[in-house]
């Protein structure tokens, strides 16, 4: 059986071609009506919130919304956004501190709308992401989807957790084809963010952190 190497200089040439494309002709999407019905208050909220001077942070793939919670603890002069398509997991968040709201909801139609609408959140979370390991996959995962351009648009810096080594790397360089800055470190193997997070780290297992912001 051939495996995937993900890690040949074939690898990095596809993610940087990838990205080129994704930057060069802007994501068009259909937004259903229903979406727009969910996600146009949640925008216009976030506007008002930008425009009254407060800074706003996005926990995308929020699951559960523990990390959501634990964010707007730490932040406590920040609202926290946690966005995720799952009701089943949103039903089993946490008591909401005053400075967070959830909603569920498909991220691509969200950042696509919150780009229209000038929203520039402080950090962007991108916490234990599907890694959708497989060749073909690349599309699906962040740094190789159509709306990866629009990600970086909406905020002024980003924070990536994976246990997939693979995938923080490569994140890496889709990161440095759009000339982000960005550094690479283990996770400390302390106080677990998110659920997913709990259970690697249980497990033993390595966790990464991407940490990227703006030129
Ligand atoms: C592996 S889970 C991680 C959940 C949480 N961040 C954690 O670390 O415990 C990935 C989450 O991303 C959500 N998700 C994946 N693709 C999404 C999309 N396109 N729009 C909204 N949520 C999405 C899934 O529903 C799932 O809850």
């Amino acid at each position: 059986m051939e495996l995937y190497n993900k890690d040949t200089e074939s690898e990095w040439q596809r993610i940087v071609t990838a990205v080129e494309r994704h930057r060069a002709a802007p994501y068009r999407l259909p937004i259903s009506s229903t979406m727009q019905a969910v996600l146009d208050p949640l925008v216009e909220r976030l506007v008002r919130e930008q425009q009254s001077g407060k800074r706003l942070l996005l926990d995308a793939g929020c699951g559960t919304a523990y990390s959501t919670c634990l964010l707007a603890e730490h932040h406590p002069d920040m609202l926290v956004v946690g966005i995720d398509r799952s009701l089943v997991r949103l039903r089993k968040a946490p008591p909401l501190p005053a400075n967070a709201l959830i909603c569920r909801a498909r991220l691509e139609e969200f950042w696509l709308l919150a780009h229209q609408a000038g929203i520039l959140f402080e950090r962007t979370y991108l916490l234990y992401p599907n890694p959708y390991p497989k060749r073909w996959q690349l599309g699906r995962r962040w740094y190789g989807h159509p709306i990866f351009p629009t990600i970086l648009a909406t905020t002024r810096s980003l924070e990536l957790r994976t246990n997939q080594q693979w995938y923080a790397h490569h994140f890496c360089i889709a990161l440095a084809a759009c000339s982000w800055h960005y550094r690479c470190m283990p996770h400390a193997g302390d106080q677990p963010l998110t659920p997913f997070e709990r259970k690697y780290l249980a497990r033993g297992e390595l966790c990464w952190i991407v940490e990227a912001w703006q030129k």
